[in-house]
């Protein structure tokens, strides 16, 4: 070990040192990383800072470059030996023997897999969420890995970006809880946990606008909509301690976010006061150049560093041209310091200096706990949405023979959802299974897999469906048909699963869809084909058992929608706490049947609205039914007249008025009715998951500072304007009866 190894060592001085400085907000930080950082600084030359500033993913000839100190991070390496072999290169063979930062995109679990991101926010419960992101940082550090890519805090309005999987849906307040339990839960209490992992909140910004949810493609955001709705899940995360943040691909306004000034310095820096590490996207650095940004990569590595870009993922346009950069003045060594003074801070503070390594014998031990199974079912079981029980279908209680067919009812890759690169099949406990074990089942798959159009097994599902008391149908989407570039234009079920549901429903027997799927996808005419449908997103490793007991009634369902659900995909996007127009729909449109021949050009209602699908959705932002019912009293409110430095008390009362033990997710909007700029319909503000027993009534309180209405106004300053609101609590978005009060 160098020399220099040893006095860190010394210094740092392991448990101790991390129990007494550690503390403080989310992942707690080393008080004294920055003033380590200096010292570390100042002794390197200004190839090896450049080195720091360069991440390599595995594949890439990685164990000379960590030897030359010509690699600061790595990523894609998951295999603990290898891990320790690239990192013994980096510490033992570099000059300055810095540790490597092993990073990897752990995006709903490492080895357990939890339902996707989506399916997560349709838990509207951060405390299941946090558990999740804990999970993942015990099983992945384990494995050597010290940072994950992960919150992905983008929202999106649109379910044909294939990337709405990988996020919190289309609510920003929503974004902003799931976020910061993410954040918390990787971090864990001190960063330099050796089962604590760097968050890094992610795509800065604007990532999710994409124009016809093409993925990667440009952006119209306003800056007012883009700090109104874009950047508040950044900026809460920001605040609650993400040690990280990553750029975007697309650009906004003409400008890549990778070599945007103004969001990563202005904003991100000068504006919120945030003191992380930025890096790029992969790549995105040199894609400045395709976009027309960037004559080359070596302009494209200067506008990035002048930017506010402190290390480069996959581009090497920085290890390949900064030298010749700062030689010819384009770029400084005071930011050259600055970027490297950020990374070694968070080597510091995550300990690495201390324990670079990674105890390959107890590396697998973490995989699979019975704690991270229970974690796991009980986020799936929270995430599953029930749209339609008709004739309290559901509980499936009295079955004894049940039908089960369609492609993702035997699934387990499938049913893992997108980036679950480490998640390993085996371990996935399937609907088919977990079904097994409560009913005498028929099994007939139907079709093989989502996109199948082969029906020629239908005849055996039609028959097996004649000798069964009932069928379940688990269709859905593939893993690869969301994600990443993996957007869609039509967002009907692939293949024959239509087909195959109406099939099953020409038996006449009681037919119950679950859906699983990265996307709200148009599900319509599907609805009619089933007498019940749940909507399980991609469950993760325990979705089998968590399905398996809502249906037989040992738990109701309780997720709610975190999109709007649509009825065609040419309503996209349609989100409900959208601007209104000057022509908002009022109900008396005329729809396409309903047009008579030669109609007049101003006969039908000029309001906002097509001619074909109307104006509603198919399922609002929030819905979700139970096996329960719930009944909601009138909110009330302690005040009806309220400061602007005033707390908003409104409560309401809920009754369970069904038969059985469940949960609600009781949720409050807001609407500020007239603003110096146009204000959305309605805005979630606060939510609470309750759970009653039968019979059971609450009142549910909520506490809302009246300074959490301020918007961007039209003087672009961030303020709450006197007025007044509406006020609901209800179960849904488009639910409830507003009650009014004032800001003075
Ligand atoms: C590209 C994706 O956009 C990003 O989310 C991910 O973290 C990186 N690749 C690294 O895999």
């Amino acid at each position: 070990m160098k020399t220099y190894m040893r006095n860190i060592a010394l210094a740092c001085c392991a448990a101790a040192f991390c129990t007494v400085s550690c503390s403080g907000p989310s992942g707690g930080r080393d008080a004294d990383a920055g003033k380590k950082a200096d010292e570390l600084l100042a002794r390197m030359t200004l190839r090896e800072k450049i080195g720091q500033m360069n991440q390599v993913s595995g594949g890439y000839g990685l164990m000379d470059m960590a030897a030359k100190g010509e690699v600061g991070s790595i990523l894609n390496c998951v295999d603990p030996v290898e891990i320790n072999a690239v990192q013994k290169a980096a510490v033992e063979q570099s000059r300055l023997g810095i540790p490597l930062l092993v990073s990897r995109d752990v995006i709903h679990g490492f080895r357990t897999i939890f339902p996707i991101p989506l399916g997560q926010a349709a838990t509207f419960d951060p405390a299941i969420v946090e558990r999740g992101a804990r999970v993942a940082a015990v099983e992945a550090s384990a494995s050597g890995i010290r940072w994950t890519f992960s919150p992905m805090l983008d929202v999106a309005r649109d379910p044909r970006w294939g990337r709405v999987a990988e996020g919190s849906g289309e609510d920003p307040y929503l974004a902003s809880l799931m976020g910061e339990a993410m954040v918390r839960g990787y971090q864990g209490d001190s960063l330099c946990s050796r089962s604590s992992i760097a968050a890094c909140i992610k795509h800065f910004a604007g990532y999710g606008a994409a124009e016809g949810g093409r993925d990667y493609n440009s952006t119209m955001i306003s800056e007012r909509s883009l700090r109104n709705t874009y950047l508040p899940p950044f900026k809460a995360c920001a605040d609650a301690g993400a040690a990280t943040l990553m750029t975007s691909f697309n650009e906004i306004d003409g400008v890549p976010s990778t070599g945007n000034r103004w969001l990563l310095k202005d904003i991100l820096r000068d504006e919120w006061g945030w003191e992380g590490m930025v890096v790029t996207d992969w790549n995105s650095a040199g894609e400045m150049i395709a976009h027309g940004f960037s004559r080359d990569l070596e302009h494209s590595a200067e506008q990035a560093l002048n930017a506010g870009v402190d290390m480069d993922m996959m581009s090497f346009g920085f290890i390949s041209h900064m030298e010749k950069l700062v030689a010819e003045g384009r770029v400084s060594e005071d930011d050259i310091d600055r970027a490297v003074r950020n990374i070694l801070k968070l080597k510091f503070e995550l300990g690495l200096f201390d324990s670079p390594y990674v105890d390959v014998e107890a590396s697998a031990a973490a995989d699979y706990a019975p704690e991270h199974l229970e974690a796991a079912y009980q986020c799936a079981l929270e995430s599953a949405v029930l749209l339609k029980n008709e004739g309290s279908v559901l509980p499936l209680d009295n079955a004894g023979t049940v039908l089960v067919t369609g492609p993702l009812a035997d699934a387990p890759y499938e049913q893992m959802g997108t980036w679950a690169f480490d998640g390993q099949k085996e371990h996935v406990v399937t609907p088919l299974a977990a079904l097994r074990s409560r009913y005498d089942v028929i099994w007939e798959p139907g079709l093989e897999y989502s996109r199948d159009t082969d029906k020629s097994s239908f005849a055996r599902v039609r028959a097996a469906a004649a000798k069964a008391d009932a069928a379940i149908v688990f269709v859905g989407e593939e893993a690869i048909l969301s994600g990443e570039a993996h957007s869609l234009s039509d967002l009907c079920m692939q293949g024959s699963q239509s087909e195959l549901l109406r099939a099953v429903h020409e038996s006449g027997k009681p037919v119950v869809a679950v859906v699983m799927a990265g996307r709200p996808l148009t599900i319509e005419r599907d609805l009619e084909n089933c007498d019940a449908m749940l909507y399980a997103f991609h469950p993760g490793t325990m979705g089998g058992p968590a399905l398996a007991d809502l249906i037989s009634g040992k738990a109701s369902p309780s997720g709610k929608l975190p999109m709007t659900m649509l009825r065609h995909a040419g309503q996209a996007p349609f989100y409900y706490n959208h601007n209104n127009t000057g022509r908002p729909c009022n109900g008396t449109e005329t729809l396409l049947a309903d047009i008579p021949v030669g109609a007049g050009q101003t006969s039908l209602g000029c309001t906002s609205y097509y001619l074909d699908t109307g104006y509603g959705p198919l399922f609002p932002f929030g819905y979700g039914l139970s096996y329960a019912s719930f009944s909601y009293g009138k909110p009330e409110l302690e005040s009806f007249s309220l400061e602007r430095d005033g707390i908003l008390r409104a409560s309401v009362r809920l009754e369970n008025t069904g038969d059985m033990t469940a949960t609600e997710v009781v949720q409050l909007y807001v609407q500020d009715i007239v603003g110096s700029v146009v204000r959305p319909v309605k805005e979630l503000r606060r939510f609470e998951r309750v759970t009653l027993a039968p019979g059971e009534s609450r009142a549910v309180g909520f506490e809302l500072p009246v300074s959490e209405l301020a918007f961007w106004n039209a003087e672009m300053e961030h303020v709450v304007e006197p007025g007044d609101f509406r006020l609901w609590i209800a179960g849904d978005s488009a639910s409830g009866e507003p009650v009014l009060f004032t800001v003075r």
